[in-house]
């Protein structure tokens, strides 16, 4: 399947089957948020436990914090939110379209004006056909593109550039600059919507979303929607190590709601402008911190793998010096095969003793940790894996979807780790009309439901109702038929073989349980 068809098939069955919906979608939408559906919560919230309890219950070295998502405006100020948390953008002065300056060849690439070109096109120095191009499709594609305006002067500028479509080439940025070039011939950015050249210079813009606390506009108290969660971590610190008396090293996790201006958003839930983190801070002495960097980056990888998502799937990045943050000793990303290419799922970095020293300083409050044994009082250095849930659970969706055909017709199979599956068991009556079996198929339901995410549903021929719980990744179905009133079975079916068995109603539950969780 092409990866673009992956995608779209995805983003078609969270609407369908009620995943994920764009927000406020009867009045138009709201651009970069989204509302999870009754099977969307489930699954996100199964991957946020799975998080909680690998992270928070199954270690004794981390415990956990809710924060409140308003912080003293202090806070941004000291973290370096405030003046520096920005994406250098432009605007077209065409079509008023934004775009992130060190995103737009990306966006350029997948742009519909430059997919056509590049498919009409058998080689890049074929004047005909990008003349041919420039006059037809994309008079209607790129109308203010100067190739399109203007395609033989302009052709003549890009003439000598040996781009080759298709495979990866250093001459692209220059390429399609050339086909923005002004009448001196000097290349600029061109619009990925309409091709207008764009502003050779970005304009920095703060990601943080602003609010005001207090009822009168003019007296009200600036605040903003925190843009991560880990902050809330850093300034309970000391409240966390004088309330649990937490010795060296120890993590503080965290799950919320986070929120960004982001210029431009993209390939549905991976980039929101609200959305949800999963962070640790693990603070240790600062000749632990490149051990612990390593154990957190082979940690983080492994829980992917522990709920399913394939090998060749994930891959690790280490920034290189330039990407890095000037307080940060090293940062790797985990990063995921989306159908869109690489991309960041999560950061796990090494950010020194900045944060701290940092609170200290613009809080004058002493945030060092002391030493009970030695009494030596130090700021310690931090771990801070990072990751999106929003992502993650794209991530797991992109992961799970499966087509076959079976039986000449098409079945659509949510392959989710069974536990992260929104349903866990659907208990399903062969005839609907036969009291005793509904009778007891609702009684199955209702035993099973006290210890797992169960539903009933008659609402269909036997068949169909298997394919729909294929579809959102229920793993298995409980069917009642004629012979389970006589002899106390019931058939078993799971999800992923399609194979069935005939299981005692005693032993159903610890069936179930055993292979479930
Ligand atoms: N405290 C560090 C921090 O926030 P980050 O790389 O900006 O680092 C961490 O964000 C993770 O949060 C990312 O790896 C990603 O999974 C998620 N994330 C960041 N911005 C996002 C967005 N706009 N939409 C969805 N997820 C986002």
């Amino acid at each position: 399947m092409a990866q673009a068809d992956l995608m779209d098939k995805v983003v078609a069955l969270a609407k369908r089957r009620g995943f994920i919906f764009q927000s406020s979608e009867i009045y138009g939408g709201l651009n970069g948020v989204f509302d999870y559906g009754p099977l969307g919560v489930e699954l996100k919230r199964n991957i946020k436990n799975a998080w909680w309890q690998s992270i928070v219950h199954f270690r004794d070295d981390v415990v956990g914090l809710d924060s409140g998502i308003l912080m003293h405006s202090m806070v941004w100020k000291a973290s370096g939110h405030a003046d520096s948390f920005s994406d250098p953008f432009v605007k077209c002065p065409a079509c008023a379209k934004f775009f992130r300056l060190d995103k737009v060849f990306d966006e350029l690439k997948d742009s519909s004006w430059f997919q056509s070109l590049a498919k009409s096109m058998a080689t890049p120095k074929d004047e005909g056909q990008m003349i041919r191009w420039a006059k037809g499709p994309g008079k209607s594609l790129a109308p203010n593109l100067a190739l399109v305006k203007d395609p033989e002067v302009t052709f003549s500028f890009i003439a000598d550039l040996h781009y080759t479509f298709g495979g990866i080439n250093l001459e692209f940025e220059n390429f399609v600059k050339r086909l923005g070039s002004d009448d001196r011939g000097i290349g600029h950015i061109p619009c990925p919507n309409c091709g207008q050249a764009l502003p050779d210079e970005g304009v920095a813009a703060n990601l943080m979303l602003k609010t005001s606390l207090g009822p009168v506009e003019e007296t009200a108290e600036k605040v903003y929607l925190r843009p991560e969660t880990a902050q809330g971590i850093f300034v309970n610190f000391a409240n966390v190590v004088d309330s649990t008396h937490r010795k060296l090293p120890f993590g503080i996790a965290q799950v919320g709601k986070s929120f960004r201006n982001e210029v431009t958003t993209k390939n549905f839930i991976f980039r929101s402008r609200e959305f949800e983190q999963m962070e640790i801070e693990y603070f240790c002495r600062p000749e632990q911190a490149s051990e612990a960097h390593e154990r957190w980056i082979q940690d983080r990888l492994n829980w992917y793998f522990s709920l399913g998502l394939k090998q060749e799937k994930l891959r690790l990045r280490m920034h290189a010096k330039d990407e890095l943050a000037h307080y940060a000793a090293g940062c790797s990303d985990i990063e995921y095969l989306f159908p869109f290419g690489w991309s960041e799922l999560e950061g796990i970095a090494n950010r020194g003793d900045y944060d701290l020293k940092q609170h200290a300083q613009f809080s004058g409050k002493d945030l060092q940790y002391q030493d009970p044994v030695t009494l030596e009082k130090f700021f310690p250095h931090v771990i801070e894996p990072s990751g999106g849930c929003d992502r993650a659970t794209l991530a797991f969706m992109v992961d799970a979807y499966h087509e076959e055909t079976v039986n000449d017709t098409l079945r659509v199979v949510m392959k989710f780790h069974p536990k992260l599956a929104p349903i866990k068991v659907a208990v399903l009556p062969l005839l609907k009309k036969n009291e005793g079996i509904v009778a007891l198929a609702k009684k199955i339901k209702s035993e099973l439901q006290k210890d797992t995410v169960c539903v009933y549903d008659d609402s269909a021929a036997i068949g169909k109702l298997y394919r729909r719980q294929d579809e959102v990744g229920t793993v298995f179905c409980v069917t009642v038929d004629v012979q389970s009133l006589e002899d106390k079975q019931v058939t078993v079916r799971y999800r992923d073989t399609m194979q069935q068995e005939r299981i005692p109603l005693e032993n159903l539950a610890k069936y179930l349980k055993e292979r479930l969780y």
